[in-house]
């Protein structure tokens, strides 16, 4: 379906452009290549973190995380429901249980009574998410994974850029994975980054990325023969999508800025309009990067098809992982998570990207107003 007004776009310029021209003229390199560790580099800055190695989705890069970090079978791993199914797969891909717990209504982040109360002995690591670039309450979870001598992994995949009182999300785990799928922050199409305070994780990493081959020098550029040193992936992101990297990251605090900014329309505009709908407030030290723009809102489900028939695409994120047919009917999950399956029945996420016109905007907002004077 062609959208009049669709869910998001991406933000790119003639830097995107050229830069991935630059790498594709270059003729070598296309897989390995510099661009990948300057790409690594700059996010490592970003994140004020002092490692960092790209993979080629954010879900391969949990993968590799878990593994690098020892998760296996006998392990469970806290993970919300209310996020993408990737963040309770990943446990699984390593043999590991996944075991839901709720998230609190403010951030829609995990909860941490919910969290205590489903940790056991096999518990391993918690992964929070930082839903829709809403970072969660990451320094409650963080003293609970120390109370209990559990690993803190962060999901921040939607929250590239979003911190709490300074401290970028992904920096308060023992690793954090980011993902530049297409309708990230940032984007280089596919493409995902772990960063670590640890060496020794990221050294492990490296080897799970790329076969499990000892690598003394770039492998295609290179007559040394190496060694294969444990069980690896082909998980490699393209030097030609690192190029892409970089041009996105060199503007990542004015896409940061115009997300703000726009939701702070949207926001305003929305309370003025629809009393129907109440607005999320947020502590002044939460630095909210808005990769999604999502209410709360009743009759959710009929003010979807009412959008759509005024060709203004909308989504629900998410709906529970726990009841997808995957959990639910084949692997048997029965959880109960009340504030998860409120939010996934009112949440409603509206067009919304750097580049969506003052003109659009408005036109969502009239079309919602219209929706809820219509079922006054
Ligand atoms: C919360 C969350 N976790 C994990 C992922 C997986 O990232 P990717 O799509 O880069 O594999 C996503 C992306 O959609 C996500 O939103």
């Amino acid at each position: 379906m062609k959208w009049k007004i669709p869910l998001f776009k991406m933000y790119w310029d003639t830097d995107d452009v050229t830069r991935v021209g630059e790498a594709i003229k270059s003729g070598m390199n296309w897989a390995v290549g510099p661009q990948v560790g300057e790409f690594e580099g700059c996010i490592a800055e970003y994140l004020e973190m002092p490692y960092c190695l790209t993979f080629n989705s954010g879900t391969s890069a949990l993968h590799a995380d878990l593994i690098a970090h020892g998760v296996g079978p006998g392990d469970e791993v806290i993970v919300p429901s209310f996020t993408f199914i990737a963040t309770a797969n990943a446990p699984r891909f390593v043999g590991a249980k996944p075991v839901f717990a709720d998230i609190e209504p403010e951030r829609m982040g995990l909860d941490s009574d919910s969290v205590l109360e489903r940790i056991s002995h096999k518990t391993k690591a918690i992964i929070p998410v930082h839903y829709g670039g809403c970072p969660c309450k990451i320094e409650e979870l963080r003293q609970i994974a120390d109370d209990h001598n559990l690993l803190l992994i962060e999901d921040a995949a939607e929250a590239f850029g979003a911190s709490v009182s300074g401290k970028k999300v992904g920096s308060f785990g023992d690793s954090g994975m980011v993902s530049f799928c297409q309708n990230k922050v940032i984007t280089t199409g596919e493409g995902g980054a772990i960063v670590t305070e640890s060496r020794d994780l990221y050294e492990k990493l490296k080897l799970i990325r790329s076969h499990g081959r000892l690598e003394t020098a770039d492998y295609f550029s290179t007559t040394a023969v190496m060694d294969y040193v444990t069980l690896g992936y082909n998980f490699r992101m393209s030097n030609i999508t690192a190029a892409l990297g970089l041009a996105q990251i060199n503007k990542v605090d004015k896409i940061i800025k115009k997300r703000r900014e726009d939701a702070q329309y949207y926001l305003e505009k929305i309370s003025q309009n629809v009393t129907e709908i109440s607005l999320p407030s947020l502590p002044e030290n939460v630095f909210h990067v808005y990769q999604l723009f999502t209410l709360c809102v009743p009759q959710r489900d009929n003010l979807i098809k009412f959008l759509e028939e005024c060709g203004i695409m909308t989504k629900i994120y998410f709906s529970p992982v726990h009841q997808t047919h995957y959990y639910r009917d084949v692997l048997g999950y029965t959880d109960e998570l009340p504030v998860t399956e409120k939010a996934a029945s009112e949440s409603i996420s509206l067009p919304f990207y750097p580049g969506l016109s003052r003109q659009d905007m408005d036109e969502v907002i009239k079309s919602v107003k219209t929706f809820y004077g219509g079922i006054r």
